[in-house]
């Protein structure tokens, strides 16, 4: 099959490397030149894992990149719109850039294409981009729209594109479901996964996935309704992380009791910072605003936002309870993504975090194993950068672990306790347990469980509880 995936992002990058790695040919389309002469030259834009092999496997062969819509268009019989839909100053998903796409696709179209949405777009997108299409000039006939939203997590996106737990695609017409079942074959039948050469089956992966047709509305509305389900999850978690440290509960014991619960399971039950990243804060918004825009006042949602947004304040009011006044403390900051696996900063808690503590007055030393290029373009020489978590932390007043990079749980902490000017860690992610850190010499706050303390009380901590 000849697929276009016009955008070059995330998305639209690893699902043309991951099309291609299917059998297809593929091109990939950016205006942006700088990127597709980068990627045309062997760059690789993204820090993802197998996208590199898939990329070096791909290019040159069934894989090319392009600056030109039409051409792609014309030489293709699926297009796949994966541009950016960023966030308007009032919480809609502005879509310039599809109708843009859209507009371009309908100029070139030389005989029936399949439109594929793969942007994450607010429901009855694919209604907009049919009614667009037919504005600049293009017969019914010549086209179908379909909705296929994607499910990547950065970090395992390409196993996540080719080990998925679903496969969703919504289409009003019987050809487009077609083209789409072959399109995803390998994936459907399970051949993909049997082969020697492919990327690794991650160990839990459901193969065959499910494969669910549905129409393009309950499409579109799976993708908002699952990111905003997720991120209700983390901020459920997250409320009740605030209740334990009222009663002296603790956060991890209470997770496993819900998480063993088959209905309500393990994931997204990670109390912390709060969630961040291109996608959660993003569609939350989105799916509140394509609701109102409905006649539906999603009040749930802006509770969702606000108990995400809390939790930066109620970290921030830890630091000020392990350390008095901020003005000319230096931090150790351990994380700058906005989680692990991924050199991404936006909507960064760990940012945002940085951000509110320099305008205090705090020093920042910074260590990220992968997001510290991306930080700098957002941070500047406002911290200094380490090149590990030790460095940082030598001469700090406290370590702040705001980012769930494995090698944070994995620190020598003897070490620490001698690099530290003050025995100091405040663990916006839960890395530690209380009892190893106290073990330690450390004076550790988390989130949802109590302080453990083995120095001096302060006064904003009139009750201290031992911990376990
Ligand atoms: C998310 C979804 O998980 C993907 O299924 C979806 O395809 C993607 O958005 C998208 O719409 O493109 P992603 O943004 O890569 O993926 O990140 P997640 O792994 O979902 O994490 C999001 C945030 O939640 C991170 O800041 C993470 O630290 C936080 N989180 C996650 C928690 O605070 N607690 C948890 O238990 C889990």
């Amino acid at each position: 099959m000849r697929i276009a995936v016009i955008g070059s992002g995330y998305v639209g990058l690893v699902a043309a490397a991951c099309f291609a790695e299917l059998g297809h040919s593929v091109v990939c389309v950016d205006k942006d030149r700088n990127r597709i002469d980068e990627l045309n030259k062997g760059g690789i834009p993204i820090y993802e894992d197998y996208l590199p092999e898939l990329l070096a496997g791909h290019r040159g062969r069934n894989l090319k990149f392009s600056t030109s819509v039409s051409d792609a268009v014309r030489e293709s019989a699926v297009i796949v719109i994966a541009v950016g839909t960023p966030i308007c100053a009032n919480g809609e998903a502005d879509l310039f850039f599809v109708e843009s796409v859209t507009k371009a696709i309908a100029r070139s179209v030389d005989g029936y294409k399949l439109i594929v949405e793969k942007s994450t777009v607010p429901v009855c997108t694919s209604a907009w981009i049919e009614r667009a299409m037919v504005l600049n000039g293009c017969h019914r006939h010549q086209f179908d729209v379909a909705s296929n939203p994607e499910f990547l997590r950065e970090g395992s996106a390409v196993s996540d594109f080719l080990y998925p737990d679903r496969i969703v695609v919504g289409a009003d017409s019987e050809r487009a479901l077609r083209i789409l079942r072959d399109v995803y074959r390998p994936l459907i039948d399970g051949s993909y996964a049997r082969g020697a050469d492919g990327v690794p089956k991650p160990e839990a992966a459901m193969v065959p996935p499910h494969y669910i047709e549905t129409s393009p509305q309950s499409a579109e509305l799976v993708k908002h309704s699952c990111n905003a389900f997720l991120a209700m999850k983390i901020s459920f978690i997250n409320a009740v992380a605030a209740v334990c440290e009222a009663v002296g509960a603790d956060i991890e014991d209470v997770c496993k009791g819900i998480g063993t619960d088959t209905r309500i399971g393990p994931r997204f039950l990670r109390a912390g910072i709060g969630y961040g990243g291109s996608c959660f804060p993003k569609d939350v918004a989105a799916f509140r605003s394509a609701a109102r825009e409905h006649g539906y006042k999603f009040d749930l949602l802006d509770e969702v936002h606000r108990i995400n947004e809390q939790q930066r304040q109620r970290f921030l009011k830890k630091v000020r309870t392990a350390l008095w006044t901020l003005k000319d403390k230096r931090l150790a900051v351990l994380g700058l993504a906005f989680k692990d696996g991924t050199d991404d900063v936006r909507e960064s808690p760990a940012i945002e975090i940085i951000k509110c503590l320099l305008a205090e007055g705090c020093h920042i030393v910074a260590f990220d194993p992968a997001a510290t290029e991306r930080a700098k373009g957002v941070l500047a020489d406002s911290v200094a950068y380490a090149s590990d978590a030790y460095a940082a932390a030598t001469g700090a007043d406290a370590l702040l672990i705001l980012t769930e990079w494995k090698e944070f749980a994995a620190l020598d902490l003897a070490r620490i306790r001698e690099l530290l000017n003050y025995p100091i860690v405040l663990d916006g992610r839960n890395l530690y347990s209380p009892r190893e850190m106290a073990a330690a010499g450390l004076d550790y706050y988390s989130m949802g469980r109590a302080a453990a303390k083995i120095s001096h009380p302060t006064p904003l901590e009139p009750r201290i509880k031992e911990s376990k």
